[in-house]
């Protein structure tokens, strides 16, 4: 197995700019040991066999409740993975619609352009239209294109916190109100950043308003095996209202085994990644969330003072969070990339514009000077070189 990873890109000191999340090396053992602990367990168990893992679920979800300033009845579970609690969050909504009388079939979801494609994967299983609109200032969304593109078949808005693309946090307060004043379901997705962006804002960090506490905000998703740096496969949806969550819900019970009830759309679920997410969440605390945040901060300051320090190299938009797009005057930053690619770096990348993407967590600490280096050198093989057939995937 190691032989077959050998050509694997070096994650660990910081050369993959996504798929990969760290916070501390105690809070990565923590996590890894609850989870061997509880190997075997099924979450899909959770109310007939496996008590402890139920009730972990259930404080995590707490947890996440307070975070995110949720009013007193709102409610939420674990899912597996950000694309998970989007699509159940779309299909809540979708029955949410189909119950209503002045929203009619056949439905659609007003967007940025920076949203997540997991709400074009939903509504494709779900035959729902995704209309992504130009993105405004800041490459954050631009609410009132949204609000035109609206029409009786709307069923949900969307804002990021932040967008993966561009890391800056949509201008949710507007997008709430937009919401409230159209009866529109509004879904924050904060699945990569929303479990250290509340640490940013108690750091000192300039973060634009969110979650709950904004009363249009009606569903959010918020992953914990990206920036909560819990295990993968970790989620958690959160609604408002209760009743939402029964929308969510999948009932069944025509065939031999009876009542079978699901708020995934996964049956099984590692009961492991439940267990490391409370063990995490424990470990990590308050405190420990927010020296991380520090940490983050610090390093995202630094990566961004060594980019814009390389000649032609800048910065897309000021990062919200600790996550990176930058593009290049005088040069193809596609070419950049490709010459990064050649020292052993993955790099992400971004169109329309076009940029290079990355979302630092710690392992992008020790491994900054030897990334500032190549960068540099990149950039000067790129100005004299001409572009690059580099294609943007994700
Ligand atoms: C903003 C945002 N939403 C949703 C997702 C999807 O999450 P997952 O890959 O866990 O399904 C991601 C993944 O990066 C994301 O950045």
């Amino acid at each position: 197995m190691t032989e077959m990873s050998g050509d694997d890109v070096d994650w660990r000191h910081g050369r993959a700019p996504l798929y990969v999340f760290h916070g501390s090396d105690a809070a990565h053992e923590v996590g890894r040991a609850a989870f061997m602990k509880y190997f075997s367990e099924n979450a899909l168990g959770g109310r007939r066999a496996f008590f402890g893992l139920k009730r972990m679920e259930d404080e995590v979800v707490e947890l996440g409740l307070d975070l995110f300033q949720a009013p007193d009845g709102a409610v939420g579970n674990m899912t597996t993975g950000g694309s998970e609690s989007i699509f159940m969050a779309v299909k809540a909504c979708r029955d949410w619609a189909r119950a209503q009388t002045k929203i009619t079939e056949p439905f659609n979801i007003v967007a940025p352009y920076s949203a997540h494609a997991a709400f074009n994967k939903a509504a494709d299983v779900m035959d729902l239209e995704v209309r992504r609109l130009p993105t405004g200032e800041g490459y954050r969304a631009d609410v009132a294109a949204m609000a035109a593109a609206m029409d009786d078949n709307t069923i949900m808005l969307v804002g990021s916190a932040p967008c993966f693309p561009h890391g800056v946090i949509d201008p949710i307060q507007s997008l709430s109100d937009l919401a409230l004043e159209s009866d529109t379901w509004l879904h924050v997705d904060a699945c990569v950043g929303g479990y250290v962006a509340p640490f940013f804002q108690r750091i000192g960090r300039n973060i634009p308003d969110y979650d709950f506490a904004l009363p249009g905000v009606r569903s959010l998703s918020a992953d914990l095996h990206k920036f909560g740096f819990c295990p993968k496969p970790a989620s958690n949806l959160f609604y408002r209202f209760e009743d939402d969550r029964e929308r969510g819900l999948f009932h069944f019970d025509q065939w031999p085994n009876g009542q079978f009830s699901t708020a995934t759309l996964s049956g099984t679920r590692a009961g492991g990644a439940v267990a490391a997410a409370w063990a995490v969440m424990h470990h990590l605390g308050e405190d420990g969330y927010m020296a991380i945040a520090r940490q983050l901060a610090d390093l995202t300051d630094a990566y961004v003072d060594g980019i814009e320090a390389i000649d032609g190299l800048y910065l897309l938009a000021k990062p919200d969070l600790s996550i990176i797009n930058f593009a290049a005057h005088g040069m193809d930053i596609f070419a950049v990339a490709e010459a990064m690619e050649s020292h052993g770096w993955l790099p992400g990348l971004t169109r329309n514009p076009k940029g290079m993407h990355a979302m630092l967590s710690m392992f992008h600490a020790a491994g900054r000077a030897d990334y500032l280096a190549d960068l540099a050198a990149s950039a000067t093989a790129a100005r004299s070189g001409g572009t690059s057939e580099l294609k943007a995937v994700y």
